[in-house]
């Protein structure tokens, strides 16, 4: 069994009072707390243009704030230049987005294999556990098809495939099944709580209440502001492989 093993802060993401405007005016997000644990698997949803995309640009430190702090692991994001922030998410963060984002004419295993680009291990060492985490995905027997060979869910499962091989402290999908059939879906939200079992921790973007509803915790955005945080409630702690289970269970009700 993989253990999600460059985990060391307890909280994973910390943002705070987080405001984004975009050039022209637009207030995509105003005043955005939100924390997450490790272990958590967590919904972000709201309506077309609520601001979701922009949150998981921000807590996926691929663009900065206007104002208001974000935390990475413990990292304040505004302290890092351009390139050790790159460094940083490299090393402590998988996306996984809505239209796959794979490379063209590269087979499923080098498509999963980029995502250890940066970290040093040999190409050999890359494709082997680019392998794994394809088994990983139930893709073991699509290893060298390449992008155009495979059906959408297929593709969204190398896209996962490839966000979590390097074992990242955070795993942040936008849509991650809004491009795919009901079946096809189902399976990759499977996937999904199978990887946080296994002590993923996982942010989901979605506009779509019922995929939101079956995760333990929902973060609810209108308008750029959080209007409802769910939290991790403590029946859910079974569902959340925190080592230490009980003790300083958190439950904050913020609004
Ligand atoms: N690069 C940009 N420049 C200016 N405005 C932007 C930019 N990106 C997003 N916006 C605006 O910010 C707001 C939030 O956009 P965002 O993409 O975060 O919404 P969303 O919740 O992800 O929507 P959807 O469900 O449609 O993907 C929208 O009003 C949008 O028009
Ligand atoms: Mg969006």
């Amino acid at each position: 069994m993989t253990t999600v093993a460059n985990i060391v802060a307890k909280t994973v993401v910390e943002l705070n009072q987080v405001t984004k405007e975009y050039p022209g005016g637009v207030a995509a997000l105003r005043g955005v707390d939100l924390r997450i644990e490790r272990g958590e698997l967590l919904a972000i949803v709201g309506p077309s243009g609520s601001g979701k995309s922009t949150l998981l640009h921000i807590v996926g430190t691929l663009d900065r704030p206007t104002a208001g702090t974000v935390a990475i692991a413990g990292h304040d994001v505004a302290a890092l230049s351009d390139r050790r922030l790159s460094a940083l998410r490299a090393r402590h963060i998988g996306f996984v987005f809505q239209s796959f984002h794979l490379v063209s004419g590269v087979t499923a295993q080098d498509n999963v294999a980029e995502g250890l680009l940066y970290s040093g291990l040999s190409r050999a060492e890359r494709r082997k556990r680019a392998a794994t985490a394809l088994e990983r995905v139930g893709l073991g027997d699509r290893m060298h098809h390449r992008p155009h060979e495979l059906s959408g869910g297929q593709r969204q499962r190398v896209a996962i495939a490839r966000a979590v091989v390097g074992e990242p402290d955070l795993l942040l999908a936008d849509e991650p099944t809004g491009a795919l059939d009901s079946a096809s879906g189902e399976a990759v939200m499977r996937l999904l709580h199978d990887l946080n079992a296994d002590g993923a921790t996982i942010a989901v973007i979605t506009h779509d209440g019922e995929i939101a509803g079956a995760l333990p915790r929902q973060v609810r955005i209108r308008d750029g502001e959080v209007v409802e945080d769910t939290r991790a409630k403590p029946e859910d702690a079974d569902t959340q492989p925190l080592e230490s289970a009980g003790g300083e269970e958190q439950c904050h009700a913020t609004d």
